[in-house]
């Protein structure tokens, strides 16, 4: 299956836990995870070894050991809220410093596609902007981002490299989003998203895909891609009772959009 490779200059411990990490990020959660003797026998390290490496991953929130039956791939580190909230206050809640990297800044006329989201005429401006998100450094998400570029004239001209996209639209443009609605599906990694992220491509990854509406004009739509291995979404759910009304069911057939 896997083998720790022979780099002589690093310690056989760090590769072992490089080559766990690779591992633990690709199975699904729950599965065992192989035992400190299997480790050693098949890495060529001492036992000693292999519990350090496990002990690192447990640290880590990856795996959980339960005693008498071993290592199991461990439930995902974040949560992400559903909530509209950004990426950076998500990240910054949890403790961790978040970051971006812009992968493109665009100005393209509306396809068909876009035009229809945003309720606009076909041909009219839209920003699209990527961004790889990063929390601590370590790469968590990609997200595309549409906007509707006569919301916010000059946005293109903002370093969102080091600020937060929604901080921006409050802060220049009075843009606090008011309703929103977020579909949540399951994907595979494309070659180039699983490259950014440093995932084997076809992994499984999370894909939200975000419309977020102040008084009622659509601003910004947003795909944004996190592996799968990582994350899990939560959300407080209400009683239906409550309304009286019988509520329109959350799974709904998918619709493959930008
Ligand atoms: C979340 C949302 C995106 C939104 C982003 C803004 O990740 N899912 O739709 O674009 O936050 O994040 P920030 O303000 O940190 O740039």
């Amino acid at each position: 299956m896997w083998k720790t490779r022979g780099v002589s200059d690093v310690p056989k411990y760090a590769l072992l836990v490089e080559e766990l990490t690779h591992l633990v990020d690709t199975l699904p959660i729950g599965s065992p995870v192989p035992s400190e003797r299997v480790l050693a026998e098949r890495s060529g390290v001492s036992r000693m070894t292999a519990r350090r490496a496990l002990d690192v991953l447990e640290q880590d929130g990856r795996l959980q050991r339960i005693v008498g039956k071993g290592s199991f791939v461990s439930r995902p580190a974040v949560s992400l809220p559903l909530r509209l909230t950004s990426f950076t206050e998500d990240i910054t809640a949890r403790g961790m410093r978040p970051s971006s990297r812009v992968l493109e800044q665009t100005t393209i006329p509306a396809d068909g596609v876009l035009a229809e989201h945003f309720d606009v005429t076909a041909g009219e401006a839209i920003l699209r902007l990527v961004r790889l998100r990063l929390a601590d450094g370590a790469p968590l998400a990609i997200e595309r981002s549409h906007l509707r570029a006569s919301a916010v004239p000059g946005l293109e001209a903002l370093d969102l490299e080091h600020e937060s996209l929604y901080a921006a639209l409050e802060r220049d443009y009075g843009i606090r989003f008011d309703a929103g609605e977020q579909s949540i599906r399951a994907g595979n990694a494309t070659p180039i998203d699983a490259e950014v992220l440093g995932i084997d491509a076809g992994a499984a990854v999370l894909e939200l895909v975000r419309t977020s509406i102040m008084r009622g004009t659509v601003i910004e739509r947003t795909t944004s891609i996190y592996p799968g291995s990582r994350f899990e979404l939560s959300a407080a759910i209400a009683p239906v009772s409550a309304t009286g009304e019988t509520p329109e069911s959350a799974v709904r057939p998918r619709r493959d959009t930008k």
